[in-house]
This record gives C-alpha cells, sequence and structure tokens, in this order.
C-alpha cells in the first residue's frame, strides 16, 4: 500500500525523522485555516496524489499568507495530474532551501537484499539523473539482519559525498529513516527532497512510503491509512472475504484455486478468446486451498457484481481440497446466491476426486451449469457463451 505523503510526514514524525509542520485540507477555506494553524507565515501548498511530478504538474504551490493558501489551494483541489484528482492539499511550513539531497531505501528483491540510495543532487527528476548521470547516485547494499546502523549510515553518507558540515545530521536522519523503514514493515522509504535549510538543519520536505501488505498483521494501525475511496468496490469486497481478486477489462470471469493456476487460465482464456469476438477475462481470483461453499460463494458473488462479466469459468484443481467438495462448494454457492446467479458458469475439475466432483454437479443439473472436460475446452466453452451474451 502506498501512503499519501501526509501520511508518510505523519509516520516520519512518529519515528522521530525532522519534518515541517503539515496539516491536510479538503477545502481552500480548511487550508486557510491550516495556514493560520501554522503560525500564518510562509507555507507550500501540496497536491496529495499517489503518483510522482506533483510539482511540475503545478500541484505544489508557494503562499506567503493565509489568504494566499485558500487561493492556490482552491486551484489545486480539483486539478488533474496524471489521472489522479486532488481531493486533499497538505499545507506545510515553508522551508528556506539550501540544498537539496535525494534518499531511499527499498527492498531488492533480485539481491535478497535492501538497497540504500543517496544523492546530494536531489530535488526533481531523479530518474533521470539516475540514467544519465548514475555516478551522481550512490547506491549502497544494506544486510537486512543488520539494517542501517550508524556505521551504515556513515558509508551510505560517505558514498554519496555529503559535504562534511551535513554529515552528522544525515547520518542521524537516514537512521531514523531505517526506522521507519524496519519498524513499519515498509518496501519503500523516499525522501526526495531531503534538504538543507538555510539556517543548517537537515529535514524530510517529502515522502514517499509502500508498506508491505503482507505484514499488515503485525500493524492493525495501518488499516486506517487505507484509502477507502478510491479503492475498487468489488477488489473491496473480495478484500472482506480475504480473496486475492484483480478486476481487469474482459467479460469472462474466473476462479481458480492456485496463483499459477489462476494466471494460466487467464492466458489460456484470452487465447480461447481470440475465435470468440476478442472477450478477454475479466478478472484474477485465487479461492485459494480451501475451496468450501462460503469461499465459493463469497469468490462468485464478487465475480458476478462485477457489470461486464457474462460468463464465468471455474477451474478448480482439486487436492487436499478435493474435487467432490469443490463440487459441493458449487453447488451450495449457487443455493446461497439464488437469485444473484444469473451468468453461465462453465465447470472443470481435475484432480483428487474427480470423478465424485463430476458425478455431483451432474446430479444437481443446474440449469447455469456447463461441465467441461479439459482446460481448454472450459475456457473456450466461457468464452464462447460470453460472446455469445455480448
Ligand atoms: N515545505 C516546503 N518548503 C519549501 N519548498 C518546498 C517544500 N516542499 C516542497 N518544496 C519544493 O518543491 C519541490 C517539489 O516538492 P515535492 O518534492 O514535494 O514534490 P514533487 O517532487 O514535485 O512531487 P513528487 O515527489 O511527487 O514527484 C521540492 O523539490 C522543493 O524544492
Ligand atoms: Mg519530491
Amino acid at each position: 500500500m502506498d501512503l499519501f505523503e501526509y501520511q508518510a510526514r505523519d509516520v516520519f514524525e512518529k519515528h522521530g525523522v525532522p519534518v515541517l509542520g503539515g496539516v491536510v485540507a479538503t477545502t481552500p477555506e480548511e487550508a486557510r485555516a491550516a495556514a493560520e494553524r501554522l503560525g500564518g507565515g510562509t507555507v507550500v501548498v501540496k497536491a496529495q496524489v499517489k503518483t510522482g511530478g506533483r510539482g511540475k504538474a503545478g500541484g505544489v504551490k508557494l503562499a506567503h499568507s493565509p489568504q494566499e493558501a485558500e487561493d492556490r489551494a482552491r486551484e489545486i483541489l480539483g486539478m488533474d495530474i496524471k489521472g489522479h484528482t486532488v481531493h486533499r492539499v497538505m499545507v506545510a511550513e515553508g522551508a528556506r532551501i539550501a540544498e537539496e539531497y535525494y534518499f531511499s531505501v527499498l527492498l531488492d528483491r533480485a539481491e535478497r537484499r535492501y538497497l540504500a540510495m543517496a544523492s546530494v543532487e536531489g530535488g526533481v527528476e531523479i530518474e533521470q539523473l539516475a540514467v544519465e548521470r548514475p555516478e551522481a547516485l550512490a547506491r549502497v547494499a544494506v544486510d537486512p539482519l543488520v539494517g542501517i546502523d550508524e556505521a551504515k549510515a556513515r558509508e551510505i553518507v560517505e558514498a554519496a559525498g555529503f559535504a562534511d558540515d551535513v554529515k552528522d545530521a544525515v547520518v542521524e536522519a537516514i537512521q531514523k529513516l531505517w526506522t521507519v523503514y524496519d519498524a513499519e514493515d515498509a518496501t519503500l522509504v523516499e525522501v526526495n527532497p531531503l534538504v538543507r535549510t538555510e539556517d543548517g538543519r537537515v529535514i524530510a520536505l517529502d515522502g514517499k512510503v509502500t508498506l508491505d501488505a503482507n505484514a499488515d498483521f503485525r500493524h492493525p494501525d495501518h488499516a486506517e491509512l487505507e484509502d477507502a475511496a478510491a479503492a475498487d468496490p468489488l477488489e473491496a469486497k473480495a478484500k472482506e472475504h480475504d480473496l486475492n481478486y484483480v478486476k481487469l477489462d474482459g467479460s469472462v470471469g474466473i476462479i481458480g484455486n492456485g496463483a499459477g493456476l489462476v494466471m494460466s487460465t487467464l492466458d489460456v482464456v484470452a487465447y480461447a478468446g481470440e475465435a470468440h469476438g476478442g472477450v478477454r477475462p475479466a478478472n484474477f481470483l485465487d479461492i485459494g486451498g480451501g475451496a468450501s461453499a462460503e469461499v465459493m460463494a463469497a469468490g462468485l458473488d464478487v465475480i458476478l457484481g462485477d457489470e461486464q462479466v457474462k460468463s464465468v469459468f471455474v477451474n478448480v484443481f482439486g487436492g487436499i481440497t478435493a474435487c467432490d467438495a469443490v463440487a459441493n462448494g458449487i453447488v451450495k454457492a449457487l443455493e446461497i446466491l439464488g437469485d444473484h446467479a444469473t451468468k453461465p458458469l462453465v465447470v472443470r475439475l481435475d484432480g483428487n476426486n474427480v470423478a465424485e466432483g463430476r458425478a455431483i454437479l451432474r446430479e444437481a443439473n443446474h440449469p447455469l451449469v456447463t461441465l467441461a472436460d479439459t482446460m481448454d475446452g472450459g475456457a473456450d466453452k466461457a468464452a464462447e457463451l460470453a460472446h455469445a451474451a455480448a
């Protein structure tokens, strides 16, 4: 989960990273009040959207009085930045910037460790710097078992070539940023810019934080950081039921067990769809190992809630949860859903107890259900039905 800048600022503050005062506002009047709360001096009004390049797009503006903060907020709220509508701004204390630096720490999956990056040439366009002058961006590997202790922070600061008079302050800031990364189970903490102010302080002026959703169970407080308004309603519903669901653009709903099987089902359906008007998969949905009636019903409910869906392909490989249990699950799920089940269902079962599973479905003889013998055959049938209903 990516945080908004104002949320990152709050998390930084919680762990002792030096930040400036910042107050979030959703209306121009609130922005004015926020500027007053911050002392009535110079502030920066910043669009809160989860995309980069806000400054360039006109989403970061200086204001020298609360009235100006209100006016700038009026301009920025409602703006579209790379497809993201601005619903909030952060009114931040203005800093007198002497220098802008860059720092980040992230998960380096390929190397199975963390990677810290730092540059004394921060600010905007760090991606461009990385490509054009890679030597200006120090890259230092971080051992996950050690983290960024003082020695590692000094190594990073030396590698990036920070001037002597800021070294200690940057070392301290980096260690605090590491605390954020570690304590909050982040996969990215990025500060661009980290600045030196004219009065010699080192402060994080912008923050980008990605939290690792796999660690959510350790952080009940992270739930409130979620942007419920932006979540797709179907994805939110799936999440309530602990289902791994991703909405796609097509019309063939997909249910399978195991991420690998579901991924290949998407491919097979997309391929089969070419012969049926180019229909495509409507979603990724992995119901996991225990394909119980409740889980199957929840999965079907989510998929049938997608108006684009015209047919559903259930592709399950029976393992520990055998095919007869899955078949019973499907039959019960259709009972639970009753009138909500309106789209044709193609079911392909294979694996443990496949004969019993098929027999159960044949016997139930539900008018919406078609049995398929193979994955290719099932995909083809589901694509054909979706095309016919379009
Ligand atoms: N509180 C502040 N006081 C003074 N100047 C600021 C402040 N916040 C940001 N700035 C200036 O505005 C520039 C852009 O701000 P910021 O880094 O927050 O946005 P951005 O880089 O455009 O957005 P993103 O990081 O999403 O790409 C900074 O590099 C800095 O020069
Ligand atoms: Mg920035």
